[in-house]
């Protein structure tokens, strides 16, 4: 059976400065998830601490937001097979440290916070982080 979800993905600022943008799209691209969406934006720390919330109560959390707000951005809508999962995958951990070979973060992530990209860990927050950056 098949299951096409969308999810959201953000290139953080450490990877779009390193002009790292087209390099990661085409690893979606590659393998078979399609960018309906994508945009370059700059979000102001208030709209990061929104969009980070969940992480409020992190010792991160701070940190977190001034590094998203920190530089532009790109905001991508990924769709695909099982999506939300097969993008976390090509991500790889959060720690590039630990991230599989040939994983985003593994490939282009500097440190457990600069680690080049977002995405949405379920198909509930997926939908939730779409609307947050594409409802209009
Ligand atoms: O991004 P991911 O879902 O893999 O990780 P998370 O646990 O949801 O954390 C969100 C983001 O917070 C990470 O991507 C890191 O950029 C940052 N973080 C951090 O700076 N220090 C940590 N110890 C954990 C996460
Ligand atoms: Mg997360």
């Amino acid at each position: 059976m098949s299951n096409i979800e969308r999810t959201l993905s953000i290139i953080k600022p450490d990877a779009v400065e390193r002009n790292l943008v087209e390099k990661i799209k085409n690893i979606f691209l590659k393998n078979n998830l399609s960018i309906k969406e994508s945009k370059k934006i700059r979000i102001n720390k208030d709209e990061a601490s929104e969009f980070y919330k969940v992480h409020q109560s992190k010792p991160f959390y701070n940190e977190l937001c001034s590094y998203l707000s920190s530089g532009p951005i790109v905001v991508m809508i990924l769709e695909g097979e099982n999506a939300v999962l097969a993008n976390r995958k090509l991500m790889g951990s959060t720690n590039p440290k630990d991230a599989d070979e040939n994983t985003i973060r593994k490939l282009y992530g500097i440190s457990i916070d600069k680690n080049s990209v977002h995405g949405s860990d379920s198909v509930e927050n997926a939908k939730k982080e779409i609307d947050f950056f594409f409802k209009n």
